[in-house]
């Protein structure tokens, strides 16, 4: 394995399908399992096999369908999940136990009611139990981003000696900030001593707007893995954004870390999901919004179609968008005017389009964007008075 990769965890049918309304049937998961392991994510968690039977079916078929990415079950420390979760897997080429506990005082306490002793027991056990059914086992300290340091780096030295192969250290509140994320991830790197034993994985949610940011921060610290979903679905405000993380390693080339997602499939990818999930994306969403590569302000505009790399830092292509778009508000200048024009046939000059600028900015202000239709009419109008001026289509 190159030292660089970075192994890309979809859990957009476990962690992204828990959002209300985005639940799948077997046939949905299964069209979706396919175009993932296609996206090129080398794991796909598929369901929660213990939570109902149509989960379990859904992980089942998954796990007979998929050749060439591993297929991952989540469980909890109990070993009824375990088995059950192993029993859905039975099929898969390759196939992960994802299994674990809270470890934060919070949920020590409050949830469990016990000791960090008794979980850290639980937590060896459970890892135990799954390498039983398959040699790929991944324990994940759920709260990870609030747990002490010192207790979490206990659990993850036993974990491993117990022989937990990734270790999924979740900041399952969106409670850090980037910097703390990466110090987490650096002081177990530092302080657990068969760290080289398993690879670290990012687990982020986004309650602060900080999920993408704190995986980076966990990648650039040593941890190997990010767990993440497309469009960044997943419980509350969602998990880290599958397609957010892939770019911004690809285009800071100098941090030295790659995955082996394909970008033009990022766009349709996220597309299907949304459709299959009913959850449309907010237009102003990274790499994949609707508005991701459009410019609408005149100084954009202008400095756009004098270079695009003037505004725009991927072309909409390498990810499967597309063509960046030229639109017309109140806001917008002349240069944008004058090639939209232009894009329907309409050769005007510099002093035309003066004139139609005037016009222009009265439609605009009067509705959001300038249709194509409404420029049609402008210079048609145009033309009748000053029927030399221009050839239109
Ligand atoms: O956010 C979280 O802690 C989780 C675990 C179950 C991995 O989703
Ligand atoms: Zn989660």
């Amino acid at each position: 394995m190159a030292a660089g990769k970075v192994f890309i965890f979809d859990t957009t049918l476990r962690d992204g399908e828990q959002v209300p309304g985005c639940k799948l049937n077997t046939k949905e998961k299964l069209e979706l399992a396919l175009e993932l392991e296609d996206l090129g994510v080398d794991i796909i968690e598929a369901g929660f096999p213990i939570s109902s039977p149509g989960d379990f079916e859904s992980v089942n078929q998954v796990a007979r369908a998929i050749k060439n990415a591993t297929v991952c079950g989540l469980s909890r420390a109990v070993q009824k999940d375990i088995e059950v979760a192993a029993e859905a897997l039975k099929h898969a080429a390759r196939k992960r136990i994802h299994t674990g506990i809270g470890t934060s005082d919070y949920h020590i306490r409050s949830k469990f009611n016990s000791t960090r002793e008794d979980i850290l027991e639980r937590a060896v056990q459970c890892v135990k139990w799954a390498r039983n059914f398959t040699d790929d086992v991944e324990f994940y300290a759920e709260d990870a981003g609030r747990t002490d340091n010192e207790y979490l780096a206990r659990v993850v030295e036993a974990v491993i000696k117990a022989g937990a192969t990734t270790v999924n250290i979740p900041d399952t509140t969106g409670y850090c900030l980037p910097s703390q994320y990466g110090q987490k991830m650096a002081y177990l790197i530092n302080h657990v001593p068969n760290m080289d034993k398993a690879v670290l994985s990012c687990h982020c949610h986004n309650d602060l707007g900080l999920a993408t940011a704190n995986s980076i921060e966990g990648v650039i610290a040593g941890a190997r893995q990010i767990e993440c979903t497309i469009n960044g679905l997943g419980e509350r405000a969602g998990n880290t954004s599958l397609e957010e993380v892939v770019m911004i390693l690809k285009q800071h080339k100098h941090l030295g870390l790659h995955t082996s997602i394909k970008p033009e499939r990022l766009n349709p990818v996220s597309r299907l999901v949304s459709d299959t999930m009913r959850m449309p994306v907010q237009p102003n969403k990274a790499i994949v919004g609707s508005n991701a590569f459009s410019h609408s302000s005149g100084i954009h505009q202008d400095g756009f179609l004098k270079d695009a790399q003037t505004y725009e830092i991927i072309n909409p292509e390498e990810v499967g968008a597309d063509s960046s778009k030229i639109v017309l508000t109140a806001r917008s200048g002349r240069s944008a005017l004058a090639y939209r024009f232009q894009k329907l046939g309409f050769q005007f000059d510099r002093n035309d389009v003066d004139v139609l600028y005037n016009e222009f900015v009265k439609v605009a202000d009067s509705k959001k964007e300038v249709e194509d239709t409404d420029l049609h009419a402008m210079a048609l109008s145009y033309q009748k008075k000053a029927p030399v001026a221009s050839t239109g289509s």
